[in-house]
This record gives structure tokens, C-alpha cells and sequence, in this order.
């Protein structure tokens, strides 16, 4: 069959996609009308926080990134953080905080970084009560991709970036400590006024569209 029908045949369309295939780069490219029907297999937030660095000039610093990077340290530090992230559960903030701290010295001190976009933190109550004692600034504003379960592991599944944690059991795991440990942060700043809910279950193009406009209403504000 030719490619778009290879690639509609398999419904779910878990781990059948990567960026490459949705963007049309290569031999699997969809045609137009599939493209625009079937939601792309990608990760919601890096690629909307790249384009929003990209355009706003903030400063993107993703937790789950540098806890990355901090299981390549060797440290036995570094070990435990990787079974954590294995295991999809959430690592001490005493852990995330230095090295969120530390990302944003770095930055402040090399372009004079003042503004910030924080991707994947807090993630429960105890990051957020170290947020709070450790910084005097609330978030101007926090930003909730609403995608449904379905899609979102169909994503995580099929953005084939060796992560150690985009696996059926790990991520089973995950949207569970999402509902129990992370939704009562967006609870918590629902009740302040500051949750800006983006309906993520559409083209990168269209989530970024309504994205960009919610960024050019803070920054606005803070003239
Ligand atoms: O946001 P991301 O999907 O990159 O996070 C991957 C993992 O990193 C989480 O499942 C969790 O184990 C860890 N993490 C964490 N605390 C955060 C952000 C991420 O423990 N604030
Ligand atoms: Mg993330």
C-alpha cells in the first residue's frame, strides 16, 4: 500500500511515529488531509518551550532535562535519580532545585537571563513548598497542556528518544503519579487565578498558536 495507508492501517497508533514522519522528512511522509487528522507523534512540551525561548527570548529550563543529565554524572547521586526516573517517580526537590538553581546562575551570568520558562516543575506539593520557601517570585503564569491519556502515551511511545522511562510500565506509572502528586499543583494554582489550560490534543502549530498569544499577554503586562 502506499505509505499514508501503511501508516493509517495499525489504529492505535502506538510506536508507529516519530517527528521525522509527520513532518514529511521522509519516505513515510502522510498525505495532507491524514497529516491534519491524525494528531503528530511528538512530545507536547519540548517543542512548545523551544519555540517560546525561540520567540520571547526566556530562558527554557526543563527539570525533567537536567535530571537527565545529572544520571550522567557518575555520582551515586546520579544513580538514584536514574532509578527514580525509571521508575517514573518523583525525585526529591532538594535534587531538582540545586540543579534548577544552578542552570539559572549559569544563565543569568552568561546573557543576563531575567525572565524564565520552568518546564516540568513543580511536579508534586514538596517541589512546590521548596519553590515557595527557596524564591519569593510566584509563576506568572502556568501553562497546562490538556491532552488525553490515549494520545499522550501514543507520543511518548513513539518519539523513539531512548528514554529510559518512555516504556508501557513506566509510563502506566507515570499518569498515575500525574493524577495523584502533580494535578493538586494545578489545583493549587487554579485557586490563585495563574493555570492558562491549552487543549494539546491538536497540531503543534495550532497548540502554538493559542501558546504564543498567552506569552505576549504576560509580556505585555510586564511593561
Ligand atoms: O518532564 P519529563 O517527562 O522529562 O520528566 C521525566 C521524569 O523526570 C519524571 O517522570 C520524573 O521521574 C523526573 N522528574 C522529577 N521531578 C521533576 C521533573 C521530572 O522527578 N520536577
Ligand atoms: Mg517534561
Amino acid at each position: 500500500p502506499p505509505p499514508h495507508r501503511r501508516l493509517r492501517a495499525g489504529r492505535p497508533r502506538v510506536g508507529q511515529g516519530d517527528a521525522g514522519r509527520w513532518e514529511g522528512g521522509g519516505g513515510w511522509a502522510r498525505s495532507p488531509r491524514a497529516a491534519r487528522r491524525d494528531p503528530p507523534h511528538h512530545p507536547t512540551t519540548p517543542p512548545q518551550c523551544a519555540r517560546l525561548a525561540d520567540e520571547f527570548g526566556v530562558v527554557h529550563l526543563s527539570a525533567g532535562d537536567l535530571l537527565r543529565a545529572h544520571t550522567k554524572s557518575g555520582t551515586p547521586d546520579g544513580d538514584a535519580v536514574a532509578a527514580m526516573i525509571r521508575d517514573g517517580a518523583i525525585v526529591p526537590s532538594s535534587v531538582t532545585i540545586a540543579l534548577l538553581r544552578a542552570a539559572m546562575d549559569a544563565a543569568a551570568a552568561a546573557t543576563g537571563a531575567a525572565a524564565f520558562l520552568v518546564d516540568g516543575f513543580p511536579r508534586n506539593d514538596e517541589n512546590r513548598a521548596a519553590y515557595e520557601d527557596a524564591t519569593a517570585a510566584p509563576p506568572s503564569f502556568v501553562l497546562f497542556f490538556d491532552c488525553p491519556e490515549a494520545v499522550m502515551k501514543a507520543r511518548l511511545l513513539g518519539r523513539n528518544q531512548g528514554r529510559t522511562d518512555d516504556n508501557e510500565a513506566t509510563i502506566a506509572k507515570r499518569f498515575a503519579v500525574f493524577t495523584a502528586a502533580s494535578m493538586p499543583v494545578v489545583s493549587h494554582y487554579e485557586r490563585q487565578g495563574r493555570v492558562r489550560r491549552v487543549d494539546a490534543d491538536r497540531h503543534p502549530d495550532a497548540v502554538y498558536a493559542e501558546v504564543r498569544q498567552l506569552f505576549e499577554g504576560v509580556a505585555a503586562a510586564a511593561k
